[in-house]
C-alpha cells in the first residue's frame, strides 16, 4: 500500500495539468445505430441528432455513472492506411460493459475515421487501435436544455434530463428552488442524464447546478428555466449554456488539433 502511494503521488507529480490529454484504447462498432439511441444515458432517440449521430457507449471508467454522459470526444483510428490523422467527433449516449473494449461507436461514426473510400475496410476490421481526447462540446446557438421526463408527477415528483451540454465538464450535483425563492431542494441522478426529487418546488422553476471546471468545480445559475405549468415530454431552454473545460494531468498535453 506505501509503495503504490508512493508510487501515485510520483505520478501526479509528473504529470501536468492539460486540457486535453491523448488515451490509447480499442474501439469497435454497434451495427445499428437503433442500438444506442435506447442508450443508457436515456437520451432516447434525440441522441440520433447529436453529432450527426456520431454516439458511442463508453466504458464505466468513462461513462462515470452517468456524469460522463454527453461527453465529446476526438477520436482516431491507428491505422494510418485506412485513417485520416484527425479522425471524427463523438459523443457518450451509452454504456459499454464489455471492458475489452472502451468505445462502442455507431457505425457512421466508425466508418467516419477513415479516409474516402476506406469506410468499408474500417469497418471490416471490426475492432480498431484508437487514440482519443476529450473536447468541448459545441452546440450552436443552442443552450443547455432541460427536459421533464415522462416519470414525472405533479407535484410530488420530477425528473429533468439534460441535454446540449456545453464545454467539457460533468454535472455533479444540482439543485432547484422555486423562481426568486432561496429554499433549494437538492436533485440526485437517477439514471444517465436524468435527474430527479421527490420534494417538488411549486411555481416556475429555476436550477443550479455544480459542473467540473478547471482544477475543481463551479456553479451556474439558471435563473427561470420551467415555467409554473411544466409538463412532461417538453424542452426547456435554460438560458445558459456551459464552455469551462475540467483540467486533467498527463505527462504531455495534447492540447493542438489532430489534422
Ligand atoms: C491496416 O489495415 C489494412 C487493411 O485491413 C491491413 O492490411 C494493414 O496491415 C493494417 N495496418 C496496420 C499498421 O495495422
Ligand atoms: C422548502 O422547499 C421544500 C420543497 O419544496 C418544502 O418542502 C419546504 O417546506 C420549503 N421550506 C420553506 C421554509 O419554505
Amino acid at each position: 500500500m506505501g509503495i503504490f502511494l508512493c508510487f501515485l503521488f510520483f505520478l501526479i507529480s509528473l504529470a501536468s495539468a492539460c486540457d486535453r490529454c491523448a488515451h490509447q484504447a480499442k474501439a469497435a462498432y454497434f451495427s445499428k445505430a437503433s442500438a444506442l439511441s435506447s442508450g443508457a444515458c436515456g437520451y432516447g432517440s434525440l441522441a440520433l441528432g447529436f453529432n450527426g449521430g456520431h454516439v458511442v457507449g463508453a466504458v464505466p471508467s468513462l461513462y462515470k455513472n452517468g456524469a460522463g454522459c454527453g461527453a465529446c470526444f476526438q477520436i482516431r483510428c491507428m491505422n494510418t492506411t485506412l485513417c485520416t490523422k484527425q479522425g471524427t467527433q463523438i459523443i457518450v449516449t451509452d454504456l459499454n460493459n464489455n471492458n475489452q473494449i472502451d468505445f462502442v461507436l455507431s457505425r457512421r461514426a466508425f466508418r467516419a475515421m477513415a479516409y474516402k473510400g476506406m469506410d468499408e475496410d474500417v469497418l471490416k476490421l471490426g475492432i480498431v487501435d484508437v487514440e482519443y481526447k476529450r473536447i468541448p462540446c459545441e452546440y450552436k446557438n443552442q443552450n443547455l436544455a432541460v427536459r421533464v421526463e415522462e416519470i414525472s408527477q405533479k407535484p410530488n415528483y420530477l425528473a429533468v434530463k439534460f441535454l446540449y451540454q456545453g464545454g467539457q465538464t460533468e454535472i455533479v450535483a444540482v439543485d432547484v428552488a422555486q423562481v426568486g425563492s432561496p429554499n433549494w431542494t437538492f436533485m440526485t441522478r437517477n439514471y444517465g442524464a436524468v435527474w430527479d426529487t421527490q420534494r417538488v418546488p411549486a411555481g416556475a422553476l429555476q436550477f443550479r447546478i455544480v459542473v467540473t471546471a478547471g482544477y475543481d468545480g463551479k456553479w451556474i445559475w439558471a435563473k427561470n428555466v420551467l415555467p409554473s405549468d411544466w409538463k412532461v415530454g417538453v424542452v426547456y431552454d435554460t438560458g445558459v449554456q456551459i464552455s469551462d473545460i475540467a483540467k486533467e494531468g498527463c505527462s504531455q498535453c495534447d492540447d493542438g488539433s489532430w489534422k
